[in-house]
């Protein structure tokens, strides 16, 4: 799956391999931007509406999801430490709720069995978090412009200040790069796109299921406001939503808005003197 190659090299090829489901695909790398989505977004609102893939060696801007920022160091070279790139295209007015669970079996199934994902769209490895799925959009007539981001680490980020540090490819694929990375997940991102807007999420949810790392797990959910539940993740529904079991019977979570948590687990209660 991995080969060595330069990113342009691997832009070429992904454009090879998607340009017969998109004839008017393109695939650009450019070494700076802000930020890959904000620029598909700038092309979108504008009127530029052919599907792209837009990779950038260096994001100065990179966003993440609930407004947080992405942070990269970025490069083409081997030993450049993530790849980011978006993919913009029009699609349908059809439910997209589902769409980056689906984004993050194509990811994960393309990259390695190891990998698995945290609802809604983080790809974990190991208990940490290696790549990130951004999805944005906007009304084009009657359809929409959808740009998701993804960005992936491939090597280890001492400087950051995560509680957690972000886990790394090269941990499971030591060869990687970005080049062998965007080749082997460019195409099947168009893939997925193709199944997803063909059958939507529940073509994806026994795929999902089997990455689905929050299983089981103790979860706390909180929104925006600050608002929390806590219970036991069981699994997501055929429309991507997260179900979480309470103690008032299961709740089912649908808003991107949320950010859930695995808890660690709680000590066994220490059993009592008679
Ligand atoms: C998240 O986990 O919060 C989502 C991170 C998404 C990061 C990618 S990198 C490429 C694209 N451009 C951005 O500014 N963000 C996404």
């Amino acid at each position: 799956m991995l080969s060595a190659q330069g990113l342009q090299g691997a832009a070429e090829t992904v454009w090879q391999q998607v340009v017969g489901q998109w004839p008017d695909f393109s695939v650009e790398v450019l070494p700076e931007l802000d930020s890959t989505n904000s620029e598909l977004m700038r092309r979108g609102r504008a009127g530029q509406t052919s599907p792209t893939l837009l990779v950038a060696e260096r994001q100065t801007a990179g966003r993440g999801r609930l407004g947080r920022d992405w942070r990269t160091v970025g490069g083409a070279a081997p030993g450049a430490d993530s790849l980011t790139f978006s993919l913009g295209l029009v699609l349908p007015a059809i439910d997209l709720s589902g769409l980056s669970l689906a984004v993050g079996v194509a990811v994960v199934d393309a990259l390695h069995p190891d990998l698995g994902l945290k609802w809604p769209n983080d790809v974990w490895l190991a208990g940490r978090k290696l790549a990130g799925i951004l999805i944005e959009t906007t009304a084009v007539g009657d359809q929409r412009w959808v740009v998701i981001g993804v960005g992936i680490n491939l090597l280890p980020r001492p400087e950051t200040d995560l509680r957690t540090p972000p886990a790394a490819l090269c941990e499971v694929l030591p060869q990687a790069t970005v080049a062998s990375v965007l080749q082997a997940v460019g195409p099947a991102l168009a893939r997925a796109i193709r199944q997803f807007t063909q059958a939507g999420f529940a073509d994806f949810q026994a795929a999902f299921a089997r990455r689905d790392v929050l299983r089981n797990r103790t979860v706390q959910a909180k929104d925006r406001a600050g608002q929390a539940l806590q219970g036991v993740a069981c699994g997501v529904d055929a429309s991507g939503a997260l179900l979480v079991h309470t103690a008032r019977g299961v709740q089912v979570i649908n808003s991107a808005e949320v950010s859930v948590r695995p808890l660690p687990p709680s000590p066994l209660p220490t059993p009592s003197a008679p």
